[in-house]
């Protein structure tokens, strides 16, 4: 039997991300670079030429999930070759960059290995196809920003009317947790000007809701039109300004890189969500220490009061680990407290995971598994708790949702609130893609119930 590629016209590529709203976008970018290859995107998986896992290595239950899944496509693998139809297998993202040819050893299934940085080489990796696989994870010394195409209108049109933008990737921070630094390599920020054009494309194309992403987005400082370093607040009022964009927000941030123009954006800026995803890890200063995060509590308490003078209806939400080596009953304890005094709109909490090369993971203090389940079920008791109060005290409250997509009864719209839940509301179809005032009149486990109130003065409609 012959095993043969598909014929140009015929190729299909299938991209799965795995972890953080950075993969999703990096996932969009290369199908943009797979689709100026000729490949369309394939519905399943089953019949895609062209597999990419966009993996995730922060912490180890995300990465094991990849050899899994890898089992999975090798088998797939086999079965299409015996039908003779040819499939190249690419594992992109963290565990590419962190394990590089361990992946092919593990799993000989996989033809490249690519690193996140990489990316725009794809075409011309895919043509060299080598057998035994390929790895490239060299931080190149080019910007792959500057190599990858733009994504075209009907790509943006077919994602919806939400969307990322990263502006800034890597961290220099070195939180003694985290990977990242060595995964996602030392902090780098896009241009203003190509950020703003790329935004500027999204908006052409209807959408009208940006996300500025970047590992540690707040230190973003990207070089301006004339030379000048732009801050995220100065880049927040330039994105504000392009026709077509209704509302922005940015992710993640670290307290420490909060400055007052960017607590000042929230304040001056009606278009950036009243919305703020600031992480604290921990509330024990004695961990936050070992953690390296460079702050105590109190000074993230102080932080959230300023940021909340300024804004005084934003939601705070948060990441937190629990079961960091050496962290005792008093230290978790003190994470409970600070919960309980931020008060916090949604918020996500982990157990620690050992990461391999970070110093955390060579500390003899880890805490058992044990421990770790049962903080993490009292602290995730506590944020639900809160979570679902915030949201019951939204009842009655007007604000604007921009509307993404039909809902699931015929005459009903789903859209986003400023607080990222979702809300349902009877409405026509032409809503989607607009920004429209509505009231809550109820609310869901999961979800806003809300009555239309009026749409937005500048709405433009998609489908009109
Ligand atoms: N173990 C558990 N959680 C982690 N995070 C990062 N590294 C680890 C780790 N080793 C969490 C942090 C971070 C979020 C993206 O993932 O809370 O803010
Ligand atoms: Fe990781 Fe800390 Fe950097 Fe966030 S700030 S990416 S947790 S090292």
């Amino acid at each position: 039997m012959t095993n043969d590629a598909a014929p140009d016209a015929d190729r299909r590529v299938f991209i799965k991300s795995f972890g953080c709203q950075m993969n999703v976008y990096d996932s969009q970018r290369m199908a943009d670079v797979a689709a100026k290859e000729g490949y369309s995107e394939a519905s399943c998986v089953e019949d895609a030429d062209l597999i990419v896992l966009n993996t995730c290595h922060i912490r180890e239950r995300a990465s094991e999930k990849i050899y899994s899944e890898l089992g999975k496509i090798r088998q797939l693998k086999e079965e299409r070759a015996s039908a003779g139809r040819a499939t190249t297998v690419v594992v992109a993202g963290c565990v590419a960059q962190a394990e590089g040819g361990e992946i092919l050893r593990r799993q000989p299934a996989v033809d490249l290995v690519l690193g996140p940085q990489n990316y725009h080489r794809l075409p011309q990796l895919l043509r060299q196809r080598r057998s035994g696989g390929a790895v490239d994870t060299e931080f190149p010394l080019e910007d792959k920003f500057d190599h990858l195409p733009v994504s075209t209108p009907q790509a943006i049109r077919a994602r919806g009317v939400t969307a990322f933008v990263t502006v800034q990737e890597g961290c220099d921070k070195f939180c003694s947790f985290c990977v990242v630094p060595y995964t996602r390599g030392g902090e780098v920020s896009r241009p203003a000007a190509q950020v703003l054009a790329e935004i500027g494309r999204l908006a052409d194309a209807g959408v009208a809701e940006v996300t500025l992403l970047g590992q540690n987005v707040n230190a973003y400082h990207g070089r301006g039109a004339d030379g000048r370093s732009l801050s995220l607040a100065d880049l927040i009022g330039e994105a504000a300004k392009i026709p077509g964009v209704r509302r922005l927000r940015y992710a993640t941030s670290h307290p420490l890189d909060m400055g007052d123009d960017l607590i000042a954006a929230h304040r001056d800026n009606p278009i950036l969500a009243p919305y703020l995803h600031l992480p604290i890890q921990s509330g024990s200063d004695r961990i936050l220490a070992a953690m390296n995060r460079r702050h105590t509590a109190r000074d993230y308490l102080d932080l959230v009061a300023r940021v909340r003078r300024a804004r005084p209806d934003i939601a705070l939400s948060s990441d937190f680990i629990v079961g960091f080596p050496g962290e005792s009953d008093a230290d978790f304890e003190a994470t409970l407290a600070l919960a309980r005094e931020v008060g916090f709109a949604s918020s996500y909490a982990f157990k620690y995971s050992p990461r391999p090369g970070t110093p955390a993971a060579q500390d003899d203090r880890q805490i058992d598994e044990a421990t770790k389940v049962a903080r993490l079920a009292e602290l995730f008791a506590l944020l639900e708790e809160q979570r679902l109060s915030f949201n019951r005290r939204l009842v009655g409250r007007r604000f604007d949702v921009v509307f993404e997509k039909p809902g699931r009864r015929s005459g009903q719209v789903i859209g986003r609130s400023p607080y990222m839940q979702s809300v349902y509301a009877e409405g026509d179809h032409s809503l989607i893609g607009a920004m429209a005032e509505v009231e809550i009149v109820g609310v869901g486990p999961n979800s806003l119930i809300g009555r239309l109130v009026a749409r937005a003065s500048r709405e433009v409609s998609l489908m009109a």
